[in-house]
């Protein structure tokens, strides 16, 4: 398999990066982001999620979020939606896209949206059919698609499983994703292998988060399968509040140095997506958990 020249990457920093912020950010700084993301040529960024804000009261401000972006034309805004209310909330902002989300572990399942698997998927079922109705494309993230905080290894046939599920109620698009980082290059291949039984190559993601450090082998890993759409947060922002101890997304900083190093065009300017990922960081007060954005900032400092 060739690996891809041309690589397509959705910031999902303002929303995976920002869910699990303890600390309140305000609309204005999380618009900013998205505004600082856009200029830096991204092209799919994931903005908000519509869940209870109950259960993650980072994300309560979705829709103001959602109305305070100037829209660029040819960016596509995603958005996750739980269930039908949060499709509906989600609606009424007009996004691009929406995202449901389904684990491969049912441990996993019942602590993050409280429900099985199966009763996941059938609770999807009706706002897949809303979103196509309404010509907004649907995405599907296939959680723990490789272990479990709670369950530990996962097997590729629970992810071919929930891909095939997915499937069979319309979802376009799924993105495997190591929601605790724990995966290793062999293994994210084999979760990545298990969705395309199910999927064709133009409708499969990586979604790999770095809590052991295996994120940016495993997007290489992809890119060797041919896979060339990869979910990534700016700063390496991110976590899940219901997989305790994991860490931040592969930093886009870091898969975009690694990928336009490669030859591998992505369309985003390494510079400005650098500002943005200090400006998110500095709200935050941190430095970007990026390895490449702090070698390039010292080196600008010279
Ligand atoms: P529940 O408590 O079982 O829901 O939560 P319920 O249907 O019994 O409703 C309880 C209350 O929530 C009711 O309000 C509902 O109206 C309200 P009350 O009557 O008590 O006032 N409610 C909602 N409010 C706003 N928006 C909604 C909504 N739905 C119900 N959409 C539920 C079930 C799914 C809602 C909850 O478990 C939830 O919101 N979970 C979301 C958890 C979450 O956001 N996790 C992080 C995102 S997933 C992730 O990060 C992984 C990913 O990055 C990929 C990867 O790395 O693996 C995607
Ligand atoms: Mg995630």
């Amino acid at each position: 398999m060739k690996t891809p020249t041309r690589v397509k990457l959705t910031d999902v920093g303002p929303r995976d990066g920002l869910q699990n912020e303890p600390q309140a950010v305000p609309v204005a700084i999380k618009v900013e982001l998205v505004h600082r993301l856009q200029e830096a040529g991204l092209k799919d960024i994931e903005v908000t999620s519509f869940v209870s804000p109950k259960w993650v009261p980072q994300m309560g401000d979705n829709a103001e979020v959602m109305a305070g972006i100037q829209r660029r034309p040819g960016v596509r805004y995603a958005v996750l939606t739980p269930n039908l209310k949060g499709y509906e909330a989600a609606a009424l902002c007009q996004p691009d896209e929406i995202v449901v989300f389904a684990s491969a572990s049912e441990a996993f399942s019942q602590k993050n949206i409280n429900c099985s698997m199966e009763e996941s998927i059938a609770r999807f079922r009706p706002v897949a059919q809303a979103a196509k109705a309404a010509g907004i494309a649907v995405r599907g993230a296939i959680s723990c698609a490789v272990g479990c905080p709670y369950e530990g290894a996962v097997a590729p046939a629970r992810v071919a499983q929930v891909a095939r599920l997915m499937r069979d109620i319309g979802v376009q698009h799924v993105g495997v994703a190591d929601t605790i980082g724990v995966g290793t290059p062999a293994q994210v291949q084999r979760a990545l292998e298990a969705a395309l039984q199910v999927y064709p190559m133009d409708h499969v993601s990586g979604h790999f988060h770095d809590t052991y450090g295996m994120a940016l082998a495993n997007t290489l890993a992809s890119l060797e399968m041919g896979i060339w759409q990869f979910d990534t947060s700016v700063a390496g922002l991110g976590g899940c509040p219901y997989a305790k101890g994991a860490t931040g997304n592969v930093a886009t900083e870091d898969v975009v140095y690694m990928l336009h190093g490669m030859g591998i065009e992505t369309g985003i300017d390494l510079d400005k997506l650098l500002d943005a990922g200090v400006f998110i960081s500095g709200f935050l007060g941190r430095k970007p958990q990026s390895r490449a954005a702090n070698a390039l900032r010292t080196k600008r400092a010279g």
